[in-house]
């Protein structure tokens, strides 16, 4: 079979990488891939938003399955176009991907299925919204609606800092069309996991149990970036409540989305806040995480693709899912100054080195290849993924990995993983 992945970040360096694993996969194609990806994958030049030169690629030449990364090509329809001209491909239509793009649709579902998240309230006038703030008082969050690439949530101390919130995102339009409308809703305190599932539109098939790391700096200080690392599974998520997540959250959302004429198929990404009184809903996402997809794909045992084609088949309930026992820890280096601004182009060192241990997989985010040499060209450029028996050994291999890359300016987070350390070997 041959297969076209859209996206270019460390999410899809590793879903091509459990695609090559698949015995009925013949060749992969990334659209547009990086420098890691074109070790394993054709990489084109077509951006993953270009879903018409997408559309042609696949059409001219007999891909038999896309599989769509980011969000940004979802919510722009590129699986309804596929679909309403007979090609298969794996991901959320555009009608299910709001269950991302806009965070009105998606708060106001959980309303009215009763699924747990925090209380909340749509505006579309600045001056509704900071009346709204001064009777109800901080600590509030403040989000844009629509798509803002992870940066449109701002989380307010002080009544003062969310008048200025709506004012960034109403008045002076940070993050454009996006904040057209935006939500003001509780605080909600506790530790996040990231739960994904598979999704047929009918049948819900959760994976492990993930957890992100999104400040940019050691003990979750400093602004929200992409993801600074992730591991699999996250402790916090005891059998118990992955059970309540799944029946609170992931079956009622599959089943209210087929209620309101979306039905979902794809990944069904819930970013959780594990409270004082059991788990919320942050958000939704449409798509596999990006790192959550580093660390959890490697642990995955089954061949990814009969999974994805059951998705669009609707025969979930025939698949069962099997992880291994090993915990998986990615630490992520990004370039120096990210999540501001940031060179691109700086030489990278170490790579191979890097992998060689046993278990470790470098998954590239934002790499090129250029003059033969890898070079970094994005925020967040590598991530380093390793699995151990334990969450500690895990931990050890994964920075012993990373202590190998020489990457000028680059830095890290230190304590990816501590989170769920603690919790084991409280346990
Ligand atoms: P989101 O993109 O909606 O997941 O928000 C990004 C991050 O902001 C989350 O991962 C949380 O750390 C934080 N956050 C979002 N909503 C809330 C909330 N209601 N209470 C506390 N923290 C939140
Ligand atoms: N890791 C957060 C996200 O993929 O949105």
């Amino acid at each position: 079979m041959k297969v076209l992945v859209v996206g270019g970040g460390g999410r899809e360096h590793a879903l091509v990488w459990k695609l090559t694993r698949s015995p009925t996969v013949s060749k992969i194609y990334c659209a547009p891939g990086n420098g890691g990806i074109r070790e394993l994958a054709v990489c084109l030049d077509l951006d993953a938003t270009d879903i018409h030169g997408l559309f042609d690629f696949a059409t001219g030449n007999s891909i038999d399955l896309t599989v769509v990364g980011p969000e940004v090509p979802l919510s722009m329809g590129i699986v309804d176009l596929f679909e309403q001209k007979g090609l298969r491909v794996f991901g959320a239509s555009r009608g299910a991907a709001q269950i991302e793009s806009s965070k009105a649709f998606s708060k106001d579902l959980m309303k009215k299925y009763r699924i747990p998240t925090s209380y909340y309230r749509v505006f579309d006038s600045p001056d509704e919204a900071v009346s709204y703030i001064r009777e109800t008082g901080a600590p509030t969050v403040v989000k844009a609606d629509g798509l803002a690439a992870g940066k449109g949530v701002i989380i307010c101390h002080t009544v003062e800092e969310a008048e200025d919130a709506v004012k960034m995102i109403m008045v002076d339009k940070l993050f454009g069309d996006a904040g057209e409308r935006l939500i003001v809703e509780e605080f909600l305190e506790g530790e996040e996991a990231s739960f994904l599932a598979f999704a047929d539109g009918k049948t819900v098939l959760p994976m492990a149990s993930s957890q992100d790391h999104k400040p940019a700096y050691d003990n979750d200080q400093g602004p929200n970036t992409g993801g600074m690392g992730a591991y699999s599974p996250a402790p916090v998520v005891t059998e118990e409540l992955h059970r309540r997540i799944m029946q609170d959250v992931m079956i009622p959302t599959v089943q209210g989305m087929a209620a309101e004429g979306r039905p979902y198929k794809g990944i069904l990404y819930a970013g959780l806040m594990m409270t004082a009184d059991g788990p919320k809903v942050l958000e939704f996402n449409a798509r596999f995480g990006d790192p959550e997809a580093q660390p959890i794909l490697p642990r995955m045992e089954n061949d990814l693709l009969p999974v994805l084609e059951a998705c669009i088949d609707g025969t979930l309930d025939r698949i069962s899912l099997t992880w291994k026992k090993e915990a998986s820890v990615c630490v992520v280096i990004a370039a120096g100054g990210y999540p501001g601004r940031y060179e691109k182009g700086t030489p990278i060192g170490g790579l191979e080195e890097a992998a060689s241990e046993d278990g470790v997989m470098v998954f590239h985010a934002g790499t090129a290849l250029e003059n033969g040499k890898i070079v970094s060209a994005g925020g967040r450029v590598l991530g380093v993924t390793a699995l151990g028996p334990t969450v500690r050994e895990a931990i050890e291999k994964a920075y012993r990995a990373v202590g190998k890359i020489s990457f000028p300016g680059s830095h890290f987070r230190k304590d990816i993983g501590m989170k769920a350390l603690k919790r084991e070997e409280s346990a």
